[in-house]
């Protein structure tokens, strides 16, 4: 069994991008802008975006975090999108989601100009990657494709099951893993909360992505010998054992799972970093006028 290091990676990433600013920067030319919208103060999107920004000055890249209170009316915010989009600075926008109830997300992943989509989450992007063209691709998604491809995991004719139907994480992820490419080839079962036979599914599956944000719900007796195991749950329990009161864990139970995997995703350090590195590397291309 290996364990997935999504640290390592997502450093090797960032330290790659990191020298691609330092040769920008020596062409005299201007480095990659991401700016981040966040609104309100949900505790879990705070730390995220906080994460993004703090990666983006690590590398060198320039960034705006643009904060509002939660009241703020949807016509206020999408005006601020509009205003990035028609900023040549910025070369990438994101919203974190969620957003309040009174704000149509439709309507503000709408109004992103599509070239600085970097979350890939505009109907026109999406519908760039379905067809398999050159585009943005979620970051979630495209961060597990980097790590099955930097650890050379086999994935034609694999069955592969997705588990949870996000339009951020298990719908993406289901195209791209079933795309004619590597990573890619396999054949893929996505399942969701109306599911009713998930554990024989899982049964059949070499290879697992559980997104589907409930602390361990993939125990041992639904995972097959030598599967490949990626948990994109984030998670936080109560542990009276740690000094904050709580800990993160996976959708994944990770201690009896490790011991029929042949690659297994931790929690936290697996597929949480890569979701950064992902987004720093769309920012790259945005920059350049690049897609993926
Ligand atoms: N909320 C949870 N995941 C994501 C993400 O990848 N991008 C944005 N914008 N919001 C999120």
């Amino acid at each position: 069994m290996q364990i997935i290091d999504g640290k390592l990676v997502s450093e090797t990433i960032k330290t790659q991008l990191a020298e691609k600013v330092l040769e920008l920067k020596a062409l005299g030319k201007k480095v990659p802008h991401l700016a981040a919208i966040l609104v309100g103060d949900n505790p879990a999107s705070e730390t995220y975006v906080a994460s993004k920004v703090k990666s983006c000055a690590e590398i060198g890249y320039n960034s705006t975090l643009l904060r509002f209170d939660a009241q703020i009316s949807e016509k206020h915010l999408l005006d601020q999108i509009i205003a990035l989009n028609e900023n040549p600075d910025v070369d990438g926008i994101l919203v974190q989601l969620p957003l309040p109830k009174h704000i149509s997300e439709e309507l503000v992943i709408n109004t992103i100009d599509p070239g600085k989509d970097v979350d890939g989450f505009h109907p026109m992007n999406v519908g760039k990657m379905v067809s398999g063209l050159p585009t943005y691709i979620p970051a979630t998604p495209y961060g597990i494709m980097l790590l099955l491809e930097y650890y050379q995991i086999p994935t034609k004719g694999k069955h592969a099951v997705v588990i949870g139907r996000s339009h951020i994480v298990g719908t993406p992820m289901s195209v791209l893993l079933s795309r004619n490419a590597y990573p890619g080839n396999c054949t893929v079962t996505i399942c969701h909360s109306h599911t009713h036979n998930l554990k024989e599914l899982c049964l059949q599956a070499d290879i697992i992505v559980a997104a589907i944000g409930r602390p361990n719900f993939v125990t041992a007796d639904m995972v097959k010998e030598g599967a490949v195991i990626i948990d994109v749950g984030i998670n936080r329990i109560p542990d009276a054992t740690k000094k904050s009161g709580s800990r993160l864990v996976g959708d994944v139970d990770f201690a009896a799972v490790k011991e029929k995997a042949s690659f297994i995703t931790p929690v936290p350090g697996g597929v949480g970093p890569m979701t950064i590195a992902a987004l720093l590397k769309n920012t790259y291309y945005a920059s350049q006028g690049e897609k993926v």
